[in-house]
């Protein structure tokens, strides 16, 4: 065990895809990985993986650097730059979108890719999973990570785990705002839950373990309409977390996405609501009006800063088989479950709650629709006279008009 701390990091971003916003080209994935393989060879990371969940290429990277680390996403900046060549070279869809500047400053942070970074000091056997999601926003994983770490009913181990049962410090971002606040649980759970209801503000940062553990959860909170000063696509948000011996385990992770058919904003035009479907990347294609919204679970051991799935021990150039755990079919109920949620909601049209709210839409009609009408609109109170005279029937025009000659 090293006493260095290692730091966990996802840098993804949407480049293009293939057929519309379906996944990104194999070739853009190879890109990713032999760029990462000289990241790895220079010493700057020391393990990568590279995958993707419906359109957007997730790097996966552990290093010794820190969190913002230039290299590190500097290496990252590189990758999505050789995926966008690939994507234009081939006018895939929506090549180089999340791509918002044309020079790398240091940090993908504000640059358009997401990230989630963690760092702390590897235990005796560190078992991550890393949720990657598609067609939705942050705030996507604040009802599971709320029933994970807060809600004693969904984990057991909060009430009979000597460490969980000290409780969780969450990092609460407003994203509206661009502030934060540190609440809680369990002491602050309902006040935590008055905040974290409203998605379309709040979301979870990150937590923390409250028994000196360290980081046990990190979200990407990117919003890519704050940052480009206009929506330009939801997030598609990925959370690390770490798992078991005092920290929720694997299975009290995963839980949450069978037992509940969670509805989350996004899914097409991200402007509407739909429900969370746990699928393999392999899965993961948007298929059914752009979605509905994909959420995948891979799993790894980090094993001195280098992460160990199924593959031989040893493995170089990202060569990992992750434990695929959406991939199997005890989720196939929960797939089902959020198509008839999902169809459910289509059933309501271009109506909210199919919808979302106006501030919340992704695209919208109603300014233009509404300068259009600037002249036509009326208030309520006013008397419509002079329109009603103008657009009166002929004949009834000729008798007011007698009318007037008679006064
Ligand atoms: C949602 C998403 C898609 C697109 C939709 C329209 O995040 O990526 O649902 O919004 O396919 O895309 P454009 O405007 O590119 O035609
Ligand atoms: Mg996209
Ligand atoms: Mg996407």
């Amino acid at each position: 065990m090293s006493a260095e701390k290692v730091t966990v990091s996802i840098i993804k971003a949407d480049v293009g895809s293939v057929v519309g916003h379906a996944r990104p080209h194999p070739s853009m994935l190879d890109a990713a990985r032999n760029v990462l393989k000289d990241a790895q060879k220079a010493g700057t990371i020391e393990d990568f993986y590279v995958t993707r969940v419906g359109d957007d290429i997730n790097l996966y990277m552990t290093h010794y650097k820190g969190e913002n680390n230039k290299d590190v996403h500097g290496a990252a900046w590189e990758c999505f730059q050789q995926a966008t060549k690939i994507a234009k070279k081939m006018k895939l869809y929506a090549a180089g979108q999340d791509i918002l500047t044309d020079a790398f400053s240091g940090n993908v942070k504000g640059a358009g890719p997401g990230s989630a970074e963690m760092t702390f000091e590897e235990r005796g056997s560190e078992p991550l999973l890393f949720f990657m999601a598609d067609k939705t926003e942050p705030s996507a994983y604040t009802l599971p990570l709320t029933r994970i770490f807060m809600d004693p009913f969904t984990t057991t181990g909060l009430v009979i785990d000597k460490r969980a049962k000290q409780g969780f410090d969450f990092e609460i971002q407003d994203v509206m705002a661009n502030k934060k606040v540190v609440m809680s649980a369990p002491e602050e759970s309902w006040s935590i839950l008055s905040l974290l209801g409203d998605t379309s503000r709040y979301a979870i940062k990150r937590i923390n373990s409250r028994a000196g553990i360290g980081p046990a959860a990190v979200v990407s909170t990117d919003k890519l309409n704050m940052t480009a000063g206009r929506y330009v696509g939801k997030d598609d948000p990925v959370c690390i977390c770490r798992c078991q011996s005092g920290l929720p385990s694997v299975g009290e992770y995963t839980q949450p996405f069978l037992n509940n058919t969670m509805l989350v904003a996004g899914w097409m035009r991200g402007s509407h609501i739909g429900a969370f479907y746990p699928c393999s990347p392999e899965d993961s294609d948007p298929t059914y009006y752009d979605g509905p919204p994909r959420v995948c679970c891979l799993g790894f051991q980090l094993n001195n800063g280098k992460l160990q799935g199924l593959e031989p021990y040893g493995a170089k150039n990202g060569e990992h088989i992750p434990v695929d755990f959406f991939g199997t079919s005890t989720f196939d109920e929960a797939r089902r479950n959020a198509i008839r949620a999902s169809k459910f909601m289509r059933s309501q049209g271009p109506f909210v709650p199919s919808i979302l709210g106006a501030e919340e839409m992704e695209y919208t009609s109603r300014p233009d629709v509404l300068k259009e009408l600037t002249s036509r609109f009326v208030s309520l109170d006013e008397k419509p006279k002079k329109a009603a005279a103008k657009k009166a029937p002929a004949k009834k025009t000729a008798s007011k008009k007698k009318k007037v000659e008679v006064e």
